[in-house]
């Protein structure tokens, strides 16, 4: 293949694709084409056209098309897949994931969080970490992610850098904190930590004007670590510059008791406290919610802020289950987060099979086995792309295969399992998933769901930039 990172190449994309059509039905497209522009935008979508038919009928009638238009085509068995949103998770605590001990969530915090995050003030640290936790999270098909950096500008800047030169779609947030935290890892009064959050604003906005890639988010880390002062100024700074917010929420009963402590004005609500001080817009991410009570989740809804769900953290430091089939009910939009490295994993396809798992206990602990609380394969698997789309407020440009929204896809590939001969010739490679042929493709794109990993994510591209490819 000629495929190369440049992105100023036409594209035609042949095979099979798979696309959430609403939440509980995948659609599938096979013997398919898809056109991308130079720009990397999908230009046209023709569905269950016979390949041999597309290469000689569909591919005069594309004007564009020229000698220099790239064609990938999908082997047999592949599918093209939306990318990953990742909706909630921490570049900088990467080096962390799987170390959580016993600990919940305020003690994780001070024993092995705050540390982690402050040693980031270390540029090279800071480029080693996050050169990383962007070429692994592609690696899992994670197109575009919700960051949370560190409260040090530097480092932040240098995410958003990175993400740009690896071309991962992002949102960059320099994490707000006053209180709370060690007095080596603090902001040392609101107008600093505004001062600073402006800072990094400024630098997303000058390395990417139209935010075509990275987008600045403001980034209170929570109600307990932010003095009232603070929020109020991040509250106004979110109206003033409509750009999106993103904290955590009803993690954890102790933090939730905190809260109430802090903010007594509040009423016992959490999402009150978030309220008051205007952090709750159509664009703010609120992540967990586990513990949410029927009042705040109808505040939630009211203000249309949005969700992220992140099953692998809250199982992982026992911070609860959240009920998701509650909250989609309601009518909030869920996306997942693997919250890394509260979350042990970087793939979103972990948290999706967990998002699953997750789902069955909530009707087990309540003395029920046929339930429709329970989430399906085509459900999280919506969460992981069109509802994350919608989350981080991209909805009309990526989570799905339409025309007007940009590539950012997957080519996963399972492992087919053929005759001795050649699988010692080596091929393609085993992975987790055997397929023998006789499954249906949807019991292909559930054993992917249930035990595939990065080794399925054969390629992935960003606006038509190849920017992951497994060798
Ligand atoms: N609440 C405040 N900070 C954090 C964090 O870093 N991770 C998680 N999971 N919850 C938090
Ligand atoms: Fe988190």
């Amino acid at each position: 293949s000629t495929e190369t990172k440049s992105p100023s190449r036409n594209k035609l994309f042949l095979g099979t694709f798979i696309h959430s059509k609403t939440l509980t039905e995948l659609e599938y497209l096979h013997n398919a084409a898809v056109a991308v522009n130079s720009l990397g935008t999908i230009v046209a979508v023709s569905p269950d056209t016979d390949l041999a038919k597309a290469q000689t009928t569909i591919l005069p009638q594309l004007s564009w098309l020229s000698e220099d238009t790239e064609i990938i085509v999908a082997k047999p068995g592949q599918f093209f897949f939306p990318g990953f949103i990742d909706t909630h998770l921490h570049a900088s605590q990467y080096p962390n994931v799987g170390l959580f001990g016993n600990s919940t969530l305020l003690d994780w915090l001070n024993t092995y969080t705050f540390p982690l995050e402050a040693s980031l003030s270390s540029l090279p640290k800071a480029q080693k970490v996050y050169s990383r936790v962007i070429r692994k999270t592609l690696s899992h098909g994670t197109t575009t992610a919700a960051y949370y950096a560190t409260i040090d500008v530097p480092a932040t800047n240098l995410l958003a850098d990175l993400c740009l030169s690896s071309g991962q779609r992002a949102l960059i947030g320099r994490v707000c904190m006053d209180q709370l935290g060690p007095s080596y890892y603090l902001d040392e009064s609101p107008a600093e930590s505004l001062t600073k959050t402006k800072q990094c604003i400024e630098h997303v906005l000058t390395k990417d004007p139209k935010m075509e890639l990275i987008t600045p988010i403001i980034t209170p880390r929570f109600a307990p670590a932010c003095s009232a002062p603070l929020m109020k100024e991040l509250g106004q700074l979110a109206k003033e510059t409509d750009l999106p917010v993103q904290t955590h929420i009803s993690e954890n009963k102790n933090e939730i008791a905190l809260v109430a402590s802090l903010f007594p004005d509040a009423g016992d609500s959490y999402a009150e406290v978030y309220d008051m001080f205007g952090l709750l817009t159509p664009k703010t991410i609120l992540a967990h919610a586990v513990h949410l009570t029927e009042k705040e989740a109808d505040l939630v809804r009211e203000r249309r802020s949005k969700v992220s769900h992140c099953p692998c953290s809250n199982s992982a430091i026992t911070s609860g289950a959240a009920r998701v089939r509650w909250l989609l009910d309601k009518g909030i939009e869920v996306g997942l987060g693997t919250d890394m490295s509260g979350g042990y994993s970087p793939s979103v396809l972990e948290a999706a099979r967990h998002a699953v798992l997750v789902s069955r206990h909530i009707c087990m602990d309540e003395g029920r086995s046929e339930e429709r609380d329970k989430l399906s394969v085509e459900e999280v698997l919506y969460l992981a792309t069109r509802g994350g789309a919608k989350v981080v407020g991209m909805e009309r440009k990526i989570g799905g295969l339409e025309v007007g929204m940009e590539w950012d896809v997957q080519l996963v590939g399972l492992h087919e399992v053929g005759d001795e001969e050649e699988e010692e010739d080596g091929g393609e490679e085993e992975g987790n998933v055997d397929v023998f042929g006789w499954e249906s493709w949807e019991e292909k794109v559930a054993k992917w769901v249930y035990n595939g990993d990065d080794r399925n994510t054969k390629k992935v591209w960003v606006r038509g930039r190849l920017v992951h490819e497994r060798r």
